[in-house]
């Protein structure tokens, strides 16, 4: 029963981001390619359909060590990380996405590349199965922090005068998560978060918070899989 349930999950997620590369990639685009096991659905299909010929001309760049590893090992052509010109899309996965399309990121911990990706991109497309879906962002997630461990407790003290309730992200092995730009994560428990661009505001002023999930106003479009098909919605 479990079992059926995730595969069900695996489908929904590859739906949703095959439906995204369908849709919006074009041969000779600038593509972002993102991370977590959503979006690697979208990488995969974008190297099938230059292996077929179908799509030709793509160079990509990643929003994680791990899915630009994937993304060589598959022979998509890769931009240098300088990021030479700006990107005509990315395609990128969600924790949580509320009616406005504003967006809890940073489960698989690559949320400062995703940002940095995101605002690269004249498109931001998300793509996500129908659970993460949510009346108010905080509601099933919690808002990842990305902080220097130089003074984190400091960091700490802030998020928890602003409400939130702390973990310190750990591997599956119980060590402490250390991101691609070498920083520990707090994840933040909010619950409901009445103003989230406030928040994200106050969060951003923070010297030693390097970056945070909650992406506003950045996801132009969403791709979304359910149990009744896939729908398309674009930021009003
Ligand atoms: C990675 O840091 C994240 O922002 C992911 O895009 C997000 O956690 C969604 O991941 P899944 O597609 O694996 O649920």
């Amino acid at each position: 029963m479990m079992n059926q349930a995730l595969d069900t999950q695996t489908m929904l997620k590859q739906m949703a981001a095959h439906a995204a590369v369908e849709r919006f990639v074009r041969s000779g685009m600038a593509v972002g390619l993102g991370t977590g096991s959503t979006a690697i659905h979208a990488t995969r299909r974008i190297a099938e359909l230059l292996a077929s010929g179908e799509l030709h001309t793509i160079v990509a760049f990643a929003t994680s060590a791990a899915t630009h590893d994937e993304a060589v090992r598959l022979g998509i052509p890769m931009l240098s990380d300088d990021l030479p010109s700006d990107l005509d899309l990315v395609i990128d996965g969600a924790d949580e996405v509320d009616p406005a399309l504003d967006v809890i990121k940073g489960g698989g911990g690559a949320l400062l590349r995703e940002k940095i990706v995101a605002q690269a991109s004249r498109r931001a497309v998300i793509v996500a199965d129908a659970s993460k879906l949510s009346p108010q962002l905080g509601t099933l997630w919690p808002v990842p922090v990305e902080v220097l461990t130089f003074g984190w407790r400091s960091q700490a003290r802030f998020l928890e005068s602003l409400g939130a309730t702390w973990t310190i992200r750990r591997t599956a092995d119980g060590q402490q998560f250390v991101t691609d730009s070498g920083n520990m994560i707090l994840d933040c428990a909010f619950g409901p978060i009445a103003d989230a661009a406030r928040l994200a505001a106050r969060l951003g002023q923070r010297a030693g918070i390097v970056e945070h999930g909650l992406f506003i106003d950045l996801a132009t479009d969403l791709v979304i899989a359910g149990p009744d098909g896939i729908q398309h919605r674009n930021r009003k």
